[in-house]
């Protein structure tokens, strides 16, 4: 390697830097989530992430405006609500505020803007569970896979574009897809959260979503573990032959090496989930006088994208995409 060895004559000027430039952020592969919470007549904060709130469907609306302004186009939508039962069958009417909202919205703003909608239980369960729960307090699978259908079905007739299925039941994508062809919603597409690691960093959410998890329960059984990361490549390969348009890896900052894997043997579009603890350690260090807040940010946005990711959700999309 003789060429290594001469001195070096070019300055790394920032042209030269952004000429060579491998990975570049753009506002476009930005996904926000957001909480639509029922019975707010005003955005209320969460104290565990500072600067996201649950919306009202007004407030959402703005938001959304606000966001499309910026140039990022797409949102991940998450419902809350105070009435909860065994099997979070609340979540399924077409007057709960997750429909209301992904209805108000594809009408004011069309297909200018893209709705996903999370697909789960834990919102909505007495017990905090993705799923229901059989006889012993064990998630029923198959039980399960029958109220995400019902849910699938109920988001697809509100309009959502994508739903996305973070419960982690076997067979999750095939049923839902099932469910929507058969009502006719053959246009309503699946983001899989196909490797979902049991993770720490989803703290601050539970918050964010008012969810407990029964007797100090936890999401062992059916999320994976942080350990392993073949099984990521299975369930990637499993979701992708049930039909999932979209894959996901989460966390994100992590779990580069999953999704770096993921990016070589998967030919759908991946996205990566920089959650709430991920986002949540940022902007604590950063207030604190720790770290400097956006290089912080860009340089965690880029790690994702270097690794592989087509697109990210984060709660830093509409700040971030302001520098862009
Ligand atoms: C499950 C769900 C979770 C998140 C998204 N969907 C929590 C969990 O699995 O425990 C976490 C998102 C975040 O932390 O930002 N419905």
């Amino acid at each position: 390697m003789e060429h290594f060895r001469r001195p070096r004559r070019l300055r790394a000027t920032p042209q030269i830097r952004n000429l060579v430039a491998e990975t570049h952020l753009h506002r476009e592969q930005f996904i926000l989530p957001m909480f639509v919470r029922e019975g707010l007549d005003r955005p209320a904060p969460i104290a565990a992430m500072p600067g996201v709130v649950q919306h009202s469907t007004a407030s959402a609306v703005e938001e959304v405006r606000s966001l499309l302004d910026h140039g990022v186009t797409s949102v991940l939508l998450f419902g809350v609500t105070d009435h909860k039962d065994e099997d979070g069958s609340y979540a399924c009417r077409a007057d709960f505020v997750l429909q209301r909202t992904i209805q108000e919205l594809k009408e004011t703003f069309g297909d200018t803007v893209f709705v996903i909608s999370d697909l789960c239980l834990d919102e909505y369960t007495t017990h905090g569970h993705c799923g229901v729960l059989d006889e012993r307090g064990r998630v029923d699978n198959d039980r399960t896979l029958i109220r995400y259908q019902v849910l699938a079905q109920s988001l697809a007739q509100a309009g959502v574009d994508m739903v996305a299925p973070s419960g982690m039941m076997d067979h999750q994508v095939a049923a839902i897809r099932e469910a929507l062809d058969d009502s006719d919603a053959i246009d309503c597409g699946i983001l899989a959260y196909s490797a979902k690691y049991g993770s720490a960093l989803y703290g601050p959410f539970r918050e964010a979503v008012d969810v407990e998890i029964a007797n100090g329960g936890d999401r062992r059984a059916y999320q994976q573990d942080y350990r392993n990361q073949r099984e990521a490549l299975l369930e990637v390969e499993l979701d992708l032959t049930e039909g999932a348009d979209m894959v996901m890896v989460k966390p994100a900052s992590f779990y580069l090496d999953v999704l770096s894997k993921v990016r070589s043997v998967c030919p759908v579009p991946l996205a990566a989930y920089q959650v709430s603890g991920e986002y949540s350690m940022i902007v604590a260090a950063a207030a604190a006088g720790y770290i400097d807040r956006q290089q912080t940010i860009q340089e965690s946005l880029t790690a994702i994208v270097r690794a592989g990711a087509d697109c990210v959700l984060t709660y830093f999309a509409k700040e971030a995409a302001a520098w862009l």
